[in-house]
């Protein structure tokens, strides 16, 4: 089974690419650049890699002529929220309109078989937690939006033709994997938990805390923070279920759980053994208090385990692939 992995020289798409690969999948990754990592797709993965975009017609036709390829895991993407909202002509160009450039191409090569990732931003603020997939979905910022409009394309190719695919909504990547050759690495980072990482190692002065007079029990925001490997893991699982004729279908992935963003500096400090300076800000518009998905639709339908559910598992595997990348 050969798959193509879009995206594959990011964070979860790398890790995803890992995953696969011990499974026994041949891999090729597509991914542009502009945010990935030609070098631990090359040197770490060691997996052929076509620098280019989802959204180059021509492009694909060749690879899907020059590769018998079985199904497309879909990573590429645009994932900064803040950006999405002043540049909102870059995310539909490229979240949206790049994802149909890609379904077209794979429906004229006959490949029907698609695992994409989105996000718990399709929810916008949610209605109750943990979040089930059946709740409404009002995303907030063009990022979520582009993730939704992706969601509805794929509801109407079902309809339409004979393409099946698996939506992921994540709630919050975190983690690396634990032999340390792999991590996140977004530049710009956004994310928490890297952030925390580089105030250990030195690199940033402090660490924000937005907001801290929520209605949660230390007054910080909650999130549901999911290892890496354990999306990997429901991507083979989605992947499967697709080859075994499952049926177009969602599932969020979340631990149904989340941690306060003073939780996660305190295991941090705990794992790091080092101050992390932690600076109290306002909050933040848009942020809703807690954000926790029910991962049990994934469990009981793909048969999905996490195995990494704690906090400490998670940010000490993040920690060593800092402490190696960013030294
Ligand atoms: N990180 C999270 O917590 C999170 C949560 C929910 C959903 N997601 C989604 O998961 C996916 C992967 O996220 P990530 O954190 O690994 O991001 P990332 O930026 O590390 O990886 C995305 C990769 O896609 C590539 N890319 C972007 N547009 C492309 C295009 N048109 N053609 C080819 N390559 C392209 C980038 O160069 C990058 O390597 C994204 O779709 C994101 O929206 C991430």
């Amino acid at each position: 089974m050969a798959i193509l992995v879009t995206g594959g020289a990011g964070y979860i798409g790398s890790h995803s690419v890992l995953t696969l690969q011990k499974a026994g999948y041949e891999v090729i990754v597509l991914d542009n650049l502009v945010y990935g990592h030609q070098d631990l797709v090359e040197k770490v993965l060691k997996v052929k890699l076509i620098v280019g975009s989802t959204g180059d017609r021509a492009l694909l036709r060749e690879i899907f002529a020059n590769h018998q390829i079985d199904a497309v895991m879909h990573f590429a993407a645009y994932a900064y929220v803040g950006e999405s909202v002043t540049q909102p002509a870059k995310y539909y160009q490229n979240n949206v309109v790049g994802t149909l450039t890609l379904l077209e191409a794979m429906l004229e090569a006959d490949i029907n078989k698609f695992v994409f990732s989105s996000t718990c931003a399709t929810y916008g603020v949610p209605d109750a937690v943990p979040i089930t997939e059946d709740q409404s979905q009002n995303p907030i910022n063009p990022y979520g939006a582009t993730k939704l409009m992706v969601e509805r394309i794929l509801q109407d190719f079902n309809q339409a033709y004979d393409f099946r695919s698996v939506c992921l909504r994540y709630f919050n990547a975190a983690g690396a994997d634990p032999e340390g050759n792999l991590g996140e690495d977004h530049n710009p980072e956004t994310h928490l938990i890297p952030l925390v990482l580089q105030t250990a190692l030195g690199h940033r002065e402090s660490v924000s805390i937005f907001g801290t007079d929520y209605d949660t029990p230390d007054g910080s925001c909650i999130r549901d923070y999911i290892h890496v490997l354990d999306i990997a893991q429901a991507h083979i699982l989605a992947l499967k279920y697709l080859i075994d004729n499952g049926a177009t279908d969602v599932f969020n992935l979340g631990n149904g759980s989340g941690f306060s963003v003073k939780e996660v500096i305190a295991t941090a400090r705990k794992i790091t053994g080092k101050e992390i300076k932690a600076e109290l800000s306002d909050r933040r518009p848009g942020d809703p208090p807690t954000l926790v998905g029910s991962g049990a639709k994934a469990k009981k339908i793909l048969g999905w385990q996490p195995a990494f559910f704690n906090l400490d598992d998670i940010i000490s595997h993040a920690w060593q692939w800092h402490q190696k990348r960013h030294q």
